[in-house]
């Protein structure tokens, strides 16, 4: 079997073809689609025809796979523990109407890379389309390697050591979420490095995100100006690129190399599912280990207002 591979932009995604990932594959077709991964940063594969378990089974030979919490709610739709809901359906399987969820999911609009709120970074995801919206709703891509090396010299050296503070709650709130920094401030963050290297490539990359909050040591409102101008040059249109899906496709993002946000889709009347499994960075736990429940555990519970009104 031989892969064609068609680049998109001239140093950053590819669409490839002349292989069916739904179907156990040999170690050389393996290596080519690895190849083709770590170069390319994004890669696409139209109409595989994948199902959630053989969408779970490719998605092992990128390594160990995250879960998704065990709890009810919008996340509980499928009962494979790899697949996170990317779409916007509720655990019916309608389109959601919970305001909670809504606002949840425009923070998804923002540029971001997957869970780098978390102490262990997420590196590929591979997303998969079940259902589409008949407009908009594609996924657009950020070239965070290029950007990196288009950098004048001068901001190289600025941001080489320096590190970022990463929430969940940092996007929301961007997003419109009503929480304040009080409150983000008491839940669980994560430190990561502004710039590394990429282990895939060599090729040195940063590490930005809507999720960083804060530059650590760093005055808060001069770290937030670098974030949002390192966010806005790697998000030119020399280095971003977006996905029109159809039904059966799938993009494979390394989180590691890149920024990506969906586009905007009428939600309240079109569905859209679309199912994500998420490589971890980090090889497989010693011992199973459940870090996205520990995420939500460190959330307050809501205030009861029933009961306070009875106290
Ligand atoms: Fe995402």
């Amino acid at each position: 079997m031989s892969l064609t591979i068609k680049p998109i932009l001239p140093r950053f995604g590819a669409e490839v073809s002349g292989v069916d990932i739904s179907k156990p594959l040999d170690a050389a077709t393996q290596a080519g689609i690895l190849a083709a991964q770590n170069k390319w940063g994004v890669t696409v594969y139209r109409n595989t025809g994948l199902t959630n378990e053989s969408h779970i089974e490719f998605s092992r030979m990128f390594g160990y796979l995250e879960r998704v919490p065990e709890r009810a709610g919008a996340l509980a739709r499928h009962k494979h523990r790899e697949l996170f809901d990317a779409g916007n359906l509720d655990p019916a399987g309608a389109i959601n109407r919970d305001p909670a969820a809504i606002l949840y999911r425009k923070g998804d609009r923002l540029w971001h890379t997957d869970s780098s709120f978390m102490p262990l970074r997420s590196a590929y995801s591979l997303l998969l389309a079940h259902e589409v919206p008949s407009k908009g709703g594609e996924t657009w891509f950020a070239d965070t390697r290029s950007a990196y090396d288009d950098l004048p010299q001068s901001m190289k050296d600025r941001i080489e050591n320096l590190v970022g503070e990463h929430s969940l709650w940092w996007s929301r709130k961007q997003a419109g979420a009503p929480i304040s920094e009080e409150e983000i401030d008491a839940r669980m963050k994560a430190r990561h490095p502004v710039v590394h290297v990429h282990a895939g490539s060599g090729r040195k990359t940063m590490y930005v995100a809507a999720h960083m909050r804060d530059i650590v040591g760093m005055e808060r409102e001069e770290g937030r100006k670098l974030i949002r101008e390192l966010i806005a040059h790697a998000t030119q249109p020399q280095y971003i690129f977006s996905v029109k899906w159809n039904v059966g496709d799938m993009v494979i993002w390394d989180n590691l190399c890149s920024m990506h946000r969906g586009g905007e889709f009428d939600s309240a009347n079109e569905r859209r599912d679309m199912r994500r499994t998420t490589v971890r960075e980090a090889p497989a736990p010693d011992q199973p280990d459940d870090p996205f429940s520990e995420l939500f555990a460190s959330v307050p519970k809501p205030v009861d207002r029933t009961e306070k009104r009875h106290a």
